[in-house]
């Protein structure tokens, strides 16, 4: 199939871009699931912008380098920055029913934030804002949403009918899941918005399709990826044994509830940091990590049973509801958290563009490494990221539509040489392995042994997956293996390559932070 511009993902960034182009060009957008199933729908606190009369944008932008440990790009951080009221406007345009207090934006407050900053729709706004681009995409006639379409491989030169070298991205090759067969989609423009690696660890906030398909896929081209090591860690996921990913949004703390350890009762945060509960993520998710450790806890608890039920559950709704249907009532009680991973912060390298090394193919949201979040990223600033980029991404292209060559004859997908798996236990044993060696060994506190043990099992198990996937035919587990062993090989390379402490890598064998500050940069 051959449309103007293909965008894999449909979450924030891929239909951001998807409406912005719709204008003037057919658009198709991929999506390995459901439309709906990226991690934007599971946003919980909000959108970070400046709206707070006395706040302005030297603040936000001072409040995202100071979180990113001064590795973040200036300029990208002042671009999202400047941006972000303009994208706040574009989305309540679109429906976005974000809560207000009277003719104003109601604002919560989320840690590293020095105002009062993140415009929300009570405590799920990833599910409204889902909704609105969704609904908007539904009725364009240029768009196309395509669900159950798995990429596999970004199609190159050496995919032509008539073989090149180039570099040029002409499109991807996809799996329909409900055919079994991949088919070719090809376009003048692609646009990589699939979202974040957060399934390389065994205990994350991420939805299940978060395999790091995009970095490995963009890594197989040819384009750098940088600053892999960074994996925030989220410092409240719910502690439960059946429910093992649901997020208690960071508003909590902003609004008033306090981190306790459940074995003293001690509100132990300002013994960490002045700033409490409302330090930034790493260093409030160390913190939990190191009273779970040193007093032997299954978790800590985190506690707003003070404030008044009906603020509780006027804030709070969904959260709410949720856990009363698990016997927690949190107007009266704390809730049992642990740390888990949450966000990917690198990425594939883009510019201000959204531009990545290969001629032809963008990328926003998630799956960049666009400067902005530096060494941690600031809560609620990655959904403004993807607002941003994805219309950033669909302006270039638009303005550069004469230079974008048409895509030329590719060949379609050999399947000559494989066969139907025949030990598809293979698949469920390497995925399991590789999620806990990193969560145990590439976790919130790293040494230089724990990374070199992660590095030998992940080398064996690059070797496994290859082999396999040269000989069998593809599925969607086994696209996201290969994918998934490819991403945990970027981080682990990452994080032995930086010998400092900062932001999200912390490392016990170089705990200073370095004078200079520098990104990791890894060429294929
Ligand atoms: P996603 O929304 O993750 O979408 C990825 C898309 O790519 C999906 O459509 C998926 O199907 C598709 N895809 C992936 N691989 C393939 C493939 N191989 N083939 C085809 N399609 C593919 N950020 C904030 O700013 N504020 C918050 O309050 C907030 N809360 C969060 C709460 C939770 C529980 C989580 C997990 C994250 C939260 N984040 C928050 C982070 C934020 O939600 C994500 O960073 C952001 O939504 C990512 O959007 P995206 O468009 O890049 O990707
Ligand atoms: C949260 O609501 O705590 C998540 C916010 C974010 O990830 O930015």
């Amino acid at each position: 199939m051959e449309v103007d511009v293909l965008i894999i993902g449909s979450g924030a960034a891929g239909l951001t871009a998807a409406l912005q182009l719709a204008a003037t060009r057919k658009v198709a957008v991929l999506a390995k699931g459901s439309i709906s199933d990226g991690a934007t729908a599971w946003a919980q606190g909000g959108i970070a912008a400046v709206l707070e009369p006395g706040d302005n944008f030297a603040n936000h932008i001072e409040d995202t380098m100071v979180a990113g440990a001064g590795l973040n790009n200036r300029a990208t951080v002042e671009f999202v920055v400047e941006n972000a009221p303009l994208a706040i406007e574009r989305l309540a345009k679109l429906g976005v029913p974000f809560n207000l207090e009277g003719n104003d934006w109601h604002l919560t407050r989320e840690g590293g934030h020095s105002h009062r900053r993140i415009v929300h729709v009570d405590d799920a706004t990833g599910w409204a804002v889902q909704q609105a681009l969704e609904a908007a995409a539904r009725a364009h006639p240029n768009i196309s949403l395509v669900p159950d379409m798995v990429a596999v491989d970004l199609i190159l030169g050496r995919h032509q009918e008539r073989f090149s070298t180039s570099g040029r991205i002409h499109g991807v090759y996809a799996l329909n899941r409900k055919t079994g067969r991949v088919e070719t989609y090809t376009a003048r423009a692609t646009i990589l918005a699939s979202g974040g690696a957060g399934r390389t660890y065994l205990y994350s906030t991420a939805p299940r399709g978060a395999t790091g398909d995009g970095i490995a896929m963009a890594w197989r081209a040819g384009c750098r990826v940088s600053n892999m090591e960074f994996m925030q860690f989220h410092p409240t996921c719910l502690y439960n044994l059946e429910v093992k990913n649901f997020l208690i949004t960071e508003a909590v703390r902003g609004e008033g509830g306090i981190l306790k350890n459940p074995k003293t009762g001690h509100r132990y945060m300002p013994d960490y940091d002045d700033r409490a509960e409302l330090a930034p993520r790493d260093i409030v998710a160390r913190a939990n990590d190191a009273e779970i450790k040193r007093d032997g806890l299954d978790y800590v608890h985190l506690d707003i049973s003070h404030k008044p039920p009906e603020f509780v559950k006027a804030h709070f709704p969904n959260i709410y509801e949720k856990l009363m249907g698990l016997g927690i009532d949190i107007t009266r009680e704390p809730i049992p958290v642990v740390p888990a991973q949450h966000y990917t912060c690198g990425g594939v390298i883009v510019d201000l563009d959204g531009r990545t090394d290969a001629p032809g193919l963008y990328a926003a949201g998630e799956v960049t490494q666009s400067g902005l979040h530096g060494a941690n990223r600031l809560a609620s600033n990655s959904l403004l990221e993807c607002f941003v980029f994805g219309d950033a991404c669909a302006r270039h292209i638009d303005a550069n539509w004469d230079r974008l060559p048409p895509p030329p004859p590719i060949r379609q997908w050999d399947e000559s040489r494989v066969t139907d798996s025949d030990e598809e236990v293979v698949i469920a044993q390497c995925w399991r392995e590789i999620r806990q060696f990193m969560w145990n060994f590439v976790g919130i506190v790293r040494t230089t042994k724990r990374l070199e043990r992660a590095q030998h099992r992940i080398d064996l198990l690059r070797h496994e997956v290859e082999d396999y996937y040269s000989h069998f035919r593809v599925t969607p587990d086994l696209i996201e293996l290969r994918n998934l062993v490819e991403v945990a090989a970027l981080i682990i390379r990452s994080a032995l390559a930086r010998h400092e402490s900062r932001g999200l890598h912390f490392t016990l064998d170089f705990p200073k932070m370095a004078d200079e500050a520098r990104d990791t940069i890894l060429l294929p």
